[in-house]
């Protein structure tokens, strides 16, 4: 799958997110290595604090269909700027795949590409220390 591909997922996914409080839709297109998708939109909560992110909810999918690797991760967001994944997002998918690419896209197309590491360098884990 290309980047552009994976990138058109996050964008539809976008479509069911569920933002009623902040009317910002996000989306994400999660590749797992071997190459399932897994798709995650934002989901609010009047108890603002209960919202969900896209990325997290891809992620929580996939883990709970049994996979624990992954290549790429979209994300893309109906902002002007590139929709960058939140600290929080960053913390729970470097869990998983610190070496993963995060690709960050804005309402008007274009996309930047990060490796996970570079956005969370020294990520918590147990232990680290
Ligand atoms: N949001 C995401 O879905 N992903 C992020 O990485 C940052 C923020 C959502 C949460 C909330 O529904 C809305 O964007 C505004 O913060």
């Amino acid at each position: 799958m290309t980047d552009r591909e994976l990138l058109n997922l996050a964008r539809s996914a976008a479509e069911s997110a569920y933002a009623p409080y902040s009317r910002f839709k996000v989306g994400a297109a999660l590749e797992c290595a071997g190459g399932r998708v897994f798709t995650g939109c934002n989901v609010e909560n009047s108890a603002l604090g209960s919202t969900m992110c896209a990325e997290r909810v891809a992620l929580f999918k996939a883990i709970s269909e049994g996979e624990r690797h992954f290549s790429r991760i979209a994300i893309y967001g109906e902002s002007e700027d590139y929709c960058m994944p939140c600290g929080a997002c960053r913390q729970v998918l470097s869990e998983f795949s610190q070496d993963m690419e995060v690709l960050c896209a804005k309402a008007s197309g274009g996309y930047v590409s990060y490796k996970l590491r570079s956005l969370l360098p020294h990520a918590f884990r147990l232990g680290s220390y």
